[in-house]
């Protein structure tokens, strides 16, 4: 929205994050009618294999407030290798960390470590991660590709990728939901945040995203194999999936 650069605009989306965190899972559970809770569970189920390797390295990225990164937590066994979360937007972040917290209270319970990174730079060795997951964070990167490059690069052969993101369904169920999500959904932002900007940016970072068969070329292009797109609830959302070839 306006930013003179790819720094710019990371900038400006770390700012609009810090500004909402306090109000972020109020708004998006409302906003969702809770369906975002049943997307994330979903795609953490899809992998539960990995998940269940007490050994795989798993990173939630851009994991804002935690929720993904609860859900895949649930998938671990005691024991299991800590799930590394990390998020460029300190505010976010240290919602996320008091959540964790919380999770761990238990002995023995998994656990995971809140990292401040961005996403283009992550401080992971090469070839070092079993699952690369993100939830609607991915959408928000100033670079599609060189994201896609940074995940193959830390992501070891055979390693997955998912990225959980929103999408703009097509026919009659999609008129109705532009309306919603173009008018009605920023209002409602604007009410309950006092803010204008971070809800009209929603929909406008929606609008700008690729479409799948776009996205899964682009993940092609950076190397990944098997790529595929499932939607969810009509295509509002969806879990494009990858695996680094072996
Ligand atoms: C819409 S929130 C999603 C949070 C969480 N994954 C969820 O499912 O609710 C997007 C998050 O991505 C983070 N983010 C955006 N660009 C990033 C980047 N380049 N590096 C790290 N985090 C980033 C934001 O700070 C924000 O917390």
């Amino acid at each position: 929205m306006g930013a003179a650069d790819e720094s710019g605009a990371a900038e400006a989306v770390r700012h609009i994050f810090d500004s909402i965190a306090p109000r972020y899972d109020l708004l998006n559970h409302l906003l969702s009618a809770n369906i975002d809770r049943l997307w994330r569970r979903r795609a953490a189920r899809h992998f539960r294999a990995v998940l269940a390797r007490p050994e795989a390295s798993i990173l939630d990225l851009c994991c804002g407030t935690g929720d993904l990164t609860l859900a895949l937590l649930r998938r671990r066994s005691r024991g299991s290798q800590p799930i590394l979360a990390a998020d460029f937007s300190r505010a976010m972040l240290a919602r996320g960390a008091n959540k964790f917290g919380e999770h761990a209270r238990k002995p023995g319970t998994p656990y995971a470590v809140p990292i401040e990174a961005d996403a283009l730079q992550l401080p992971i060795a090469d070839g070092a991660l079993d699952l690369i997951a993100t939830a609607f964070g991915f959408r928000n990167l100033a670079n599609y590709q060189a994201g896609l490059e940074e995940f193959f690069r830390a992501l070891k052969p055979g390693g997955q990728l998912g990225i959980l993101e929103f999408g703009e369904p097509g026919g009659l169920v999609g008129k109705a939901y532009a309306v919603y999500f173009h008018r009605v959904l920023p209002a409602i932002g604007r009410a309950i945040c006092g803010q204008d900007v971070p809800y009209a940016y929603l929909p406008r970072s929606v609008g700008k995203f690729p479409q799948p068969g776009q996205l899964l070329a682009m993940m092609q292009a950076a190397g990944f194999a098997n790529c595929a797109w499932r939607p969810y609830t009509f295509g509002i959302a969806g879990l494009y999936t990858a695996e680094r070839p072996r």
